[in-house]
């Protein structure tokens, strides 16, 4: 059964995972646990219950702002002109052995999800991704974000649109 952790560098074999993109394996094994013991981002994996050092897939997410100059006229007319809080979420990636069978998006959609939940406590207009070329890109585009004015690899998804219209949550029904 897969089950999503937060990184536990005892249970979960970091130096293991490959994803094909270098810097993301990096980041696991040599980044992540300092990051999140400094509250810089918080890391969630996705295993298999059966063996679960071993790591399918993870994600990072870290309170942030955006600056409503980045998001597109329409979106900005409802905006202030000062920063508006957000999430982010850094770092998506999948076990190179395991992409195509839906883990991305299970992650995505467990990374919104956490995002609903988290703003009913603490205010945040939007999910942020910084996607690390045109193919993530796209897969973000997929599941209704939408490209900032810039930087044009970092892409949103206002956190009200996605509930309401559910477009990454019921993607995952
Ligand atoms: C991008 C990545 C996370 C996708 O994960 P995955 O598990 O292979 O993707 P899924 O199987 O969950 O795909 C889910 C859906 O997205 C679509 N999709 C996958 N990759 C896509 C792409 N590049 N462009 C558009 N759609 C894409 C699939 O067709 C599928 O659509 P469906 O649900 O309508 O059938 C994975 O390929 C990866 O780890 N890439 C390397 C690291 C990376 O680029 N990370 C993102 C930026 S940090």
């Amino acid at each position: 059964m897969l089950e999503e952790h937060r990184l536990d560098s005892k249970v979960h074999d970091c130096a293991a995972f490959d994803c094909g993109t270098p810097v993301l394996n990096e980041y696991l094994a040599r980044f992540a646990t300092q990051h999140r013991r400094r509250g810089i981002a918080q890391i969630y994996v996705l295993v298999d219950s059966s063996l679960p050092s071993a790591v399918l897939g993870y994600d990072t997410l870290s309170a942030a702002e955006v600056h409503t100059a980045q998001i597109t006229d329409a979106d900005r007319q409802r905006l202030p002109r000062f920063p508006v809080p957000c999430f982010r979420m850094g770092r998506l990636a999948i076990r190179k052995d395991h992409k195509g069978r839906g883990l991305g998006k299970l992650l995505l959609g467990l990374a919104v999800d956490r995002c609903l939940r988290a703003k009913e406590e603490v205010a945040a207009y939007a999910l942020i991704v910084d996607a690390k070329g045109e193919r993530s890109k796209s897969f973000y585009e997929h599941f209704g974000f939408t490209p900032c004015t810039d930087p044009p690899l970092t892409l949103y998804l206002p956190l009200g649109r996605s509930f309401e219209s559910g477009c990454v949550l019921r993607s995952l029904a």
